[in-house]
């Protein structure tokens, strides 16, 4: 329906693109959310970074525009002392490339460790990193209870900040949420921040959607999400198996949940969720060739080709959520719609081309908001970690791991509504 109105005011919108209502929204907008400029200063402390995960996430893949390392490289008086992954050959090879590279005396001296364990056991002083960056698959972290997943609570109480990578973990929620907790008195006790990439709360079109709901004045009253993927080019077969991903709503629309959490300012009513999906006996005509994808995953453990969720805030407001798993080529095409008394927000593309379109109360148009795209979403969230570092300032860190823990929480509800058992605390085989 919002397609059918954005089409038919698109003429309306070339007129009336520039107005002043837009540019005080934008100023609005940068207000709120100061960054540290980071990235202008040369002066700033040093800040030794490690790697837990030599994966895409921190590395870079043809699956989307994450590389946590480019970014963090070109941030000013960073070094990169440690990289853990099994896989020592490919940490190894992830020193190579980069020391090769403009950046490349930010690599100096980093070692490679097979397990974090071994990192905190072996560094010297010199090399051990301030700050790490969690990306890792999912059942490997997160937990409270069972030591060979507690990485988060060993390297918080080693004193260790970090900027851990969603799915937070594969373990059942009330240990997560205990787990924040734990997280939350031992960053209290030492200072530290421990953040959580849910990235689309510094992303341009999120910041403005916030920024116009305060401005607005008025209570959001619906929300509706569309993420939908492109399948095929996701190759590995751990995400095609919900035993070890937690499935499409808790691995990758977790980010809707999470931009819903955030912008509506209230939690997710769970006995409200009902879901429904059409399940992976759905062939997929562009799946990725074997070994990759779904090949070797159990047919009963396989993830839903599309999921829709209908739920309740805790504020009374309503909400939906549609991922699905059917795109081709490369590009998601994610859209989220905010409706209150008298207002429309719409959403649209935050990851490749972020753009925002509002009406307002009493009026009829539909009008683009400029958006501030200087910084992209990884880089801002990075400099905010950074400066929080730093100085302990929390005031730009927009997710921290008891937030997030709400969010996964969240996820999972909707995962379980629409058929699949919740975590019950055993390792996929
Ligand atoms: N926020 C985002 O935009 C975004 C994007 C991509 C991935 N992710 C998340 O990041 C996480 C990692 O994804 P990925 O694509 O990098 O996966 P990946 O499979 O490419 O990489 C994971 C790496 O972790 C290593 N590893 C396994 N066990 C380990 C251990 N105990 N200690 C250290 N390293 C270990 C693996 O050998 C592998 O190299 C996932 O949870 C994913 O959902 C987030």
């Amino acid at each position: 329906m919002l397609g059918v109105i954005l089409r038919r005011t698109s003429a309306r919108l070339k007129r009336d693109f520039v107005t002043e209502r837009c540019f005080s929204v934008a100023a609005f907008a940068s207000r709120n959310f100061s960054t540290s400029n980071a990235l202008q200063s040369e002066n700033e402390e040093l800040v030794k970074l490690g790697f837990v995960g030599a994966g895409g996430v921190s590395f870079g893949t043809k699956e989307g525009p994450w590389n946590h390392s480019v970014r963090l490289e070109r941030m000013p008086n960073v070094q990169f002392t440690a990289i853990v992954d099994p896989d020592l050959e490919l940490a190894k090879q992830r020193v190579k490339e980069h020391s090769h590279g403009e950046n490349g005396h930010k690599w100096e001296g980093c070692q490679v460790f097979k397990d974090y364990h071994e990192m905190l056991e072996k560094t010297t002083k010199d090399k051990k990193p301030d700050a790490i960056i969690i990306g890792v698959p999912p059942w490997l972290h997160g937990s409270l209870d069972v030591p060979s997943s507690a990485m988060e609570y060993d390297l918080a109480k080693a004193g260790m900040h970090m900027l851990i990578e969603k799915p937070i973990s594969m373990r059942p929620t009330e240990e997560v949420g205990r787990l924040g907790k734990e997280l939350e008195r031992i960053a209290d006790e030492q200072s530290l921040i421990i953040a959580v990439g849910y990235m689309l709360r510094y992303n341009p079109a999120i910041e403005t959607a916030k920024a116009l709901l305060e401005e607005i004045g008025r209570k959001p009253v619906s929300f509706v999400g569309r993420y939908n993927c492109t399948y095929n080019n996701i190759a590995k077969p751990a995400w095609w198996d919900t035993l070890k991903s937690g499935g499409c709503i808790v691995e990758q629309a977790t980010h809707f949940v999470d931009a819903m959490r955030y912008l509506s300012k209230s939690e997710f009513k769970r006995d409200s969720i009902q879901a429904v999906g059409v399940g992976p006996d759905m062939e997929l005509s562009d799946m990725p060739p074997p070994p990759g994808a779904e090949h070797t995953v159990k047919a009963e453990n396989r993830v839903n080709r599309a999921t829709i969720a209908l739920f309740k805030f805790e504020n009374g407001a309503v909400g939906s959520l549609n991922h699905t798993l059917l795109m081709h080529g490369s590009n998601f095409y994610t859209e989220l719609d905010i409706f209150g008394d008298g207002f429309a927000i719409a959403i649209r593309d935050p990851y490749q081309n972020p753009a925002v379109f509002v009406r307002r109360p009493h009026s009829d148009d539909l009008v683009e908001v400029p958006l501030d795209k200087k910084y992209d979403m990884y880089e801002k969230q990075f400099e905010g970690f950074l400066h929080a570092v730093r100085t302990g300032d929390q005031s730009n860190m927009r997710c921290l791991f008891q937030d997030a823990a709400r969010t996964y929480a969240a996820s999972w509800w909707i995962t379980e509504a629409a058929g699949y058992p919740p975590p019950d605390g055993s390792k996929p085989e």
